[in-house]
C-alpha cells in the first residue's frame, strides 16, 4: 500500500551546514495496518511522515502509495492524490473562528462538495467520532480530546484510505490518550483505514499498532512485529523505549 524506497531528505540551509533529516529509508506498510514509528525528538519522524503525503519532497528515493509514485506528482494531480491521505496533528491545527462542524466541513468546501451533501457528511462524521451535541462549539470551548476528535473527523472528510498521525496524543492526558487510541482502532476496523502514527511513547505503539519501526538519527534501526519487538528489543534505542512500559493492552 505505502512503499518507501531508499528515501532520503536533506535540508540545505543558507550559510549553515545541511541537515540529513532522513537517510536511506526502506519501508512497506500494508493496507489496513496500524503502523507505528517511534523515535526521540529530532530522529526524523515528522519529516518521514510528511514525505508520505509529499508535504516534504524527498531529496532522493521514491514513495509509492497504491500503485502511484507520489514523488512524480505535481499540481492538481498531487492535490487530488493527497485527498486519499488524511492527517492529524499534536496541536490539532483547527481554525479557531470556526465551529466543530465548520472545521470538519472545510475540506469538503475545498473539494467543492455541494452544501446538502456536505451537511450530511459532517453529521455522519460528528457521529463517527462521538461529538453529537457539540457541533456548534468553537475549539476554545472543547477539551483536548474533543478537539482531536474534530481533527480526526476533518481528516476523514474526503474518505481517505490512509490516516497519518503526527504525535496525535502527545498533548493529551493518559485517559484521553486511551480514548483517542480506541477511536483510531475503531476507525481502522470499521473503515479499513491504513494508519501510520508517530510517537515517542512505546505505550501508544503497544496499545494499537501491529508493526513498529524505531528511528534514530534519520534511520530505521529496528522494525517488525510489535509483540516481538516488545519482548525482544535488540537495538539500544528500542530497549530504552520498551523499558518502563506497562503490560496492559487495549484489545486489538
Ligand atoms: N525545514 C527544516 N529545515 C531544516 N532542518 C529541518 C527542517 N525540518 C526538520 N529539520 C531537521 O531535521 C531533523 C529531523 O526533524 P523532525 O522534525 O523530522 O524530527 P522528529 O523526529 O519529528 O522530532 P520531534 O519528536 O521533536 O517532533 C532535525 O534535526 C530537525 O532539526
Ligand atoms: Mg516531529
Amino acid at each position: 500500500m505505502i512503499k518507501l524506497n531508499a528515501v532520503e531528505k536533506v535540508f540545505r540551509r543558507k550559510k549553515r551546514p545541511a541537515v540529513t533529516a532522513v537517510s536511506n529509508i526502506n519501508l512497506t506498510i500494508e493496507k489496513g495496518e496500524i503502523f507505528g514509528i517511534i523515535g526521540y525528538s529530532g530522529a526524523g519522524k515528522s519529516t518521514l511522515l510528511r514525505m508520505i503525503n509529499q508535504l516534504e519532497k524527498p531529496t532522493s528515493g521514491t514513495v509509492t502509495v497504491g500503485n502511484v509514485d507520489f514523488t512524480t506528482l505535481r499540481g492538481k494531480q498531487l492535490r487530488q492524490a493527497r485527498q486519499k491521505i488524511g492527517m492529524i496533528f499534536q496541536h490539532f491545527n483547527l481554525l479557531w473562528s470556526r465551529t466543530a462542524a465548520e472545521n470538519i466541513s472545510l475540506p469538503l468546501e475545498v473539494a467543492n462538495v455541494p452544501k446538502a451533501e456536505r451537511d450530511a457528511k459532517v453529521a455522519e462524521l460528528i457521529k463517527l467520532v462521538g461529538l453529537e451535541g457539540r457541533e456548534d462549539a468553537y475549539p476554545a470551548q472543547l477539551s483536548g480530546g474533543q478537539k482531536q476528535r474534530v481533527g480526526i473527523a476533518r481528516a476523514l472528510a474526503n474518505n481517505p484510505s490512509i490516516l497519518l498521525c503526527d504525535e496525535a496524543t502527545s498533548a493529551l492526558d493518559p485517559k484521553t490518550t486511551d480514548s483517542i487510541l480506541q477511536l483510531l482502532l475503531d476507525i481502522n476496523k470499521r473503515l479499513g483505514l491504513t494508519i501510520v502514527l508517530i510517537t515517542h511513547e512505546f505505550d501508544v505503539i503497544r496499545k494499537i499498532c501491529k508493526k513498529v519501526a524505531v528511528m534514530e538519527n534519520g534511520s530505521i534501526v529496528e522494525q517488525g512485529n510489535v509483540q516481538q519487538i516488545f519482548h525482544q528489543p535488540r537495538h539500544q534505542a528500542t530497549k530504552s523505549f520498551v523499558k518502563g512500559t506497562e503490560l496492559e493492552v487495549i484489545s486489538k
